[in-house]
């Protein structure tokens, strides 16, 4: 017995040090960790429990009968953070550069299975090089089923892809099929075809990080969610992001105990919009003012900034934020923005959690760019996304609501349950300026007139008191008062239970 005893634990250790101790100290000094020690750092501690830690490849081309390597290059198991159970598979590049094999691809099902079983989040940590080259098409097949899985366990459960490493090839496309994409700076980048391909195929030359680093994929392709300057900043932020997520589609909504009293009132925003309608203020002082303790978790920052996205808490109670940023491009929305604030809401949506919209936007974005781009299906998105949201909806006009931007952001006509307006609101077709210049055209040259058109439109049409004497706003409500009144509005629509027509599926415009 005691033989036995010592062969485990000599083979635990063994599986335990992956690659051995020169790839190890290799990853370290990339200024990466080992698969183990981000387990360690990502889960609360002794709540580790791996599985298949002894799987090898069965691999027999190019001499790989005698390179095995237990674990072989992906950790799998499950255990906590804060209290709540996640599943994870972390890639370890010491093992075979982390690349997948029939063997290690059958580990990630396995544990994509029991996360979807058990109703709790997989986190997928990508630090590798693509298909075991050695492989071939039982690395590929390997892959399809992994993308199998997350697939159907979208919407069901939270599936979040870390990328503290290459990613490439095979690995990039289950992170894309994944909710939430986030990277590590300098040391991560994700690409279809890497640096040598590229050259190859276009005469192109670009680094791995121009590429596919996670400045280029949190600025221009939107690919991820965030981005962190090391793994250990990655991982403490992770262990911030999950708590305001639910378990699963299923899993009761979360309750963070608070001491931030629901009934603050903030007077500093009665000054916050300012007079000129056309001056910029930060939309982001009104969220942080409205959510408990003024934790918001923001997801793609850097990436259409005219919209902001993101979590907070509002009596203890998860929801997910909206607002145009009337800082950049006037918070008008684009192709990007739209997209941006339709995949947000989806998420938020399929797992029940309540939606907060604060509206200021001018308009869409004109433009042969963004025409060619596509705006009418990009902008279809967020309108599809928000007219199909079943969860509670609490909208506030800031002060621009204008024409089919008005349509898009929440409005009462998209099911929107309470619809407030600030007194500085203006919902109309349009602005003064575009809308006197149409109907007074034959009066363009008279500068008085056009003056006195003007203050007409502006006095009679640029207020919320149009809509609320239509009922299209519920109450015209203080600056100082949003965070009370959306907390109250919240609070009524707990038990909210609202269903859509059967269907197969939707048919989103992609
Ligand atoms: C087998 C691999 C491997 C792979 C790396 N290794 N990638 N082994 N299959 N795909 C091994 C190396 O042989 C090496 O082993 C160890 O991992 C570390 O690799 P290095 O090259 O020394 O590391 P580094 O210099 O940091 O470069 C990392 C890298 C590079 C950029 C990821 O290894 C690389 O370009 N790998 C190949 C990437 C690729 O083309 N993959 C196939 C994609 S096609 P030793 O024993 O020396 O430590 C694909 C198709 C699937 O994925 C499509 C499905 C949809």
């Amino acid at each position: 017995m005691e033989d036995i005893l010592k062969e485990l634990e000599a083979r635990r250790e063994k599986a335990k040090l992956g690659g051995g101790q020169k790839r190890i100290e290799s990853q370290h000094s990339k200024g990466k960790l080992t698969a183990r020690e981000r387990i360690n750092l990502l889960l609360d501690e002794e709540s580790f429990e791996e599985y298949d830690m002894f799987v090898e490849h069965d691999s027999h081309e190019f001499g790989m009968e005698k390179n095995k390597i237990p674990g072989d290059g992906v950790v799998i198991g499950s255990g906590e953070i804060n209290g709540r159970t996640v599943f994870l598979y972390v890639k370890d590049f010491t093992v075979f550069g982390g690349s997948l094999s029939l063997a290690h691809s059958r580990k990630i099902n396995k544990i994509q299975d029991m996360a979807v079983k058990n109703n709790a989040p997989l986190i997928g940590v990508l630090d590798a090089g693509g298909a075991r080259i050695q492989e071939g098409i039982d690395a590929l097949g390997g892959y399809a089923e992994v993308f199998q899985r997350n697939v159907l366990a979208s919407g069901v459960i939270p599936q979040i892809s870390l990328i503290m490493g290459p990613c490439a090839g095979g690995d990039v496309y289950s992170p894309a099929l994944t909710d939430f994409i986030f990277m590590v700076r300098d040391t991560s980048y994700m690409f279809v075809t890497g640096p040598d391909v590229v050259k190859t195929v276009t005469n192109e030359e670009v680094t791995a990080d121009q590429l596919g680093g996670a400045e280029v994929h949190t600025t221009k392709s939107s690919v991820a969610d965030g981005a962190y300057d090391n793994d250990i900043e990655m991982i403490s932020e992770m262990r911030r992001f999950i708590d305001f997520l639910p378990s699963s589609n299923i899993s009761e909504v979360l309750i963070r105990e608070t001491s931030d009293d629901i009934k603050r009132s903030e007077p500093s925003l009665d000054t916050l919009i300012p007079a000129n309608s056309n001056s910029p203020y930060d939309i982001k002082e009104f969220i942080t003012k409205v959510v408990d303790e003024g934790d918001f978790f923001e997801i793609q920052e850097n990436f259409a900034q005219n919209i902001v996205v993101g979590f907070g808490r509002v009596d203890g109670h998860t929801v997910g934020l909206i607002g145009n940023q009337p800082l950049f491009l006037a918070g008008v929305l684009d192709s990007d923005a739209s997209r941006k604030g339709a995949r947000f809401v989806r998420f938020c949506d399929a797992f029940s959690i309540p939606l907060v919209t604060l509206v200021d936007v001018p308009g869409f974005l004109p433009g042969t760019d963004q025409e060619y781009g596509g705006l009418i299906k990009n902008g279809a998105k967020l309108l599809y996304a928000y007219a199909e949201a079943t969860v509670p909806k609490v909208t506030v006009i800031t002060r621009k609501a204008y024409g089919g931007a008005y349509c898009v952001m929440a409005p009462k006509h998209l099911r929107g349950d309470i619809n407030y307006a600030l007194p500085s609101a203006e919902i109309a077709v349009m602005g003064a300026k575009g809308a006197v210049e149409i109907l007074y055209r034959k009066d363009i040259e008279d500068t008085k007139k056009i003056q006195e058109h003007t203050e007409f439109y502006e006095d009679r049409l640029l207020n919320p008191f149009v809509a609320a004497e239509r009922g299209y706003i519920d109450d015209v409500i203080m600056p100082r008062n949003i965070r009370p009144r959306i907390g109250n509005a919240l609070k009524l629509l707990r038990n909210k239970k609202l269903s859509n027509p059967w269907k197969k599926h939707d048919n989103l415009p992609l």
